[in-house]
């Protein structure tokens, strides 16, 4: 009796790990990426200004999301879905892909690039960003996967101020949540301060 409860313990375990044995083939990866670069550039690293964002070295969960949303048009921008052959890229081809973006160092990549510090009051910035954003964004902005909640502090201010007119809007969904009411009771200046605050977070 003991002995059966071991095994089956033991062929649990087996199989677990084989089913997690998957690993992304980076190299693959990285060819594919090439569809990427022309408008996100060498390493992912966007352009200064925020009209193509930061991308590399973001967490593969987060990219995963972004790229079933621009593919299923709940993230609007059909350029980057056929230049970046979103549309006929198998599952397996997005899973090596955003791996392979997901290592890529950006800080090593791209040690010049900075943001910078944005317009706004970064004291009273702060104080916002700690009452309404930190739970999920974490205290330094380097996201929460628990949260599947991205980190924004390296990211572009002129980015990130878009997405949140497009959250404010409805033309793009924060937090998976239709409902989300995050942004409604927000100043053009209060969330300006807040990104001025997140942009002092980058190094
Ligand atoms: C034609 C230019 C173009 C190409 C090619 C392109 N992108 Fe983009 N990408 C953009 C633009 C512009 C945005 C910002 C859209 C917005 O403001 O909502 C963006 C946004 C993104 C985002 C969202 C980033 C974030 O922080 O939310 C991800 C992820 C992304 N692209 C990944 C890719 C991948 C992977 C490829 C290659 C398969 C690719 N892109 C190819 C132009 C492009
Ligand atoms: C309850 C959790 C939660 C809270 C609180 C929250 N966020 Fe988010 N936020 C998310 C999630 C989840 C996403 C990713 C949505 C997606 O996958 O498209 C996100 C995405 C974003 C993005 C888009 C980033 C990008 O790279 O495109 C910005 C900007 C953002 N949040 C700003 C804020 C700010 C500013 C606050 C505080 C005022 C805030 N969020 C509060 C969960 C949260």
């Amino acid at each position: 009796m003991k002995y059966k409860f071991f095994y089956a313990i033991i062929i649990s375990c087996l199989l677990f790990s084989a089913a997690n044995s998957y690993s992304a083939d980076l190299e693959n990866g990285k060819s594919l990426f090439k569809f990427c670069t022309l408008c996100h550039g060498k390493v992912g690293q966007g352009i200064k200004g925020g009209d193509i964002p930061k991308i590399g070295g973001l967490p593969q969960y987060y990219l995963s999301h972004q790229l079933e949303q621009f593919v299923t048009e709940k993230r609007f921008n059909p350029a980057m879905v056929t230049i970046g052959r979103l549309d006929t890229m198998s599952d397996k081809d997005k899973d090596d892909l955003t791996a392979y973006i997901a290592s890529i160092d950006i800080q090593k990549e791209a040690p010049t690039l900075t943001i910078p510090t944005y317009t706004g009051n970064a004291k009273k910035g702060k104080k916002l960003y700690k009452g309404d954003c930190k739970t999920c964004h974490g205290r330094k902005a380097e996201g929460k996967v628990k949260k599947k909640a991205p980190p924004t502090a390296w990211q572009y201010s002129e980015y990130l101020l878009r997405q949140i007119d497009f959250f404010k809007n409805k033309h793009r969904i924060h937090d998976n949540d239709e409902e989300d009411e995050t942004f409604d009771d927000y100043s053009k200046e209060e969330i300006i301060d807040i990104l001025t605050f997140i942009s002092t977070l980058d190094d």
